[in-house]
């Protein structure tokens, strides 16, 4: 039986939703902070630091919805490219808004976790990162997940090394490796695969995010840019979601 939940869209337009499908892992690739700076004549990182100021909003309708995972794309392992001042920017942009919202995240029994190889971040970045960690790991709501120093192929590389240490070391029998098994040793372990990607700012790529785990993703594009992207943009993102037919490569 459906539970619909009537909520209105951009321009008035109803928008309903099944709560008895709603997504349990969403993933976003915060996309076009630079570009919607530009437009306005701003410089880029004034678009980063809007772009986390959609965050609450976002995190608060995901919660709502109960969604279970969100995973967000926060720095890339090769966003290292970027100028060193954008660089910099974002890492003080990360220490400022865990710094800021983690109590209220707290709060909303919000549980923060990390994904990608923070140990390469600057040492003020992973103290705020383990203090918020730490401070909502017993929280059992929404599990924000912020992929940081993250790419898909470093993760399967480092999870490879992994594996290969411990089948020397004779913890484990290589013949036995299966998709299920190889999983938990990426670093989302302990999440399911994600249900429905969104990328918004008019790109069409993966940009190397999740490339084991989106296998059977739905993805959903839009052009707008990130920092305003709001709750009304998740909610269509989700009808969407539901009129999609998942079969896995099955038939049904
Ligand atoms: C992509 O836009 C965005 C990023 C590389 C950074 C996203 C980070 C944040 C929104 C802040 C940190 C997040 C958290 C979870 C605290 P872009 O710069 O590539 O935009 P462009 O394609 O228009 O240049």
């Amino acid at each position: 039986m459906k539970t619909i939940k009537n909520i209105f869209g951009p321009k008035e337009e109803d928008i309903q939703l099944d709560m008895e499908n709603i997504p349990r892992h969403v993933a976003i690739i915060m996309d076009g902070n630079g570009r919607w700076a530009k437009k306005r004549g701003l410089p880029r990182t004034a678009g980063h630091k809007a772009g986390i100021e959609v965050l609450r909003e976002v995190i608060k309708a995901s919660s709502e919805l109960k969604i279970e995972f969100l995973t967000l794309y926060a720095f890339s392992t090769e966003n290292w490219k970027r100028p060193k001042e954008e660089v910099s920017a974002l890492m003080k942009l990360l220490v400022y808004y865990l710094q800021k919202e983690v109590k209220e995240l707290h709060k909303n029994k919000v549980r923060i976790r990390t994904i990608g190889d923070i140990t390469q971040l600057p040492h003020q970045v992973i103290g705020q990162i383990h203090k918020a960690v730490d401070l909502t790991k017993n929280n059992k709501g929404l599990t924000v997940n912020i992929a940081l120093n993250y790419g898909g192929r470093d993760e399967i590389i480092r999870a490879v090394k992994n594996i290969w240490k411990e089948n020397m070391e004779g913890n484990i029998c290589i013949e036995n490796m299966d998709e299920e098994k190889f999983s938990t040793y990426l670093d989302t372990g302990h999440l399911p695969d994600p249900d429905l990607l969104i990328r918004p700012s008019g790109e069409f790529r993966t940009s190397n995010f999740l490339l084991w785990q989106l296998a059977y993703a739905e993805f959903w594009f839009s052009n707008i840019y990130w920092p305003d992207f709001d709750k009304k943009h998740l909610y269509m993102a989700i009808r969407d979601y539901q009129m999609r037919h998942r079969r896995f490569g099955g038939l049904k």
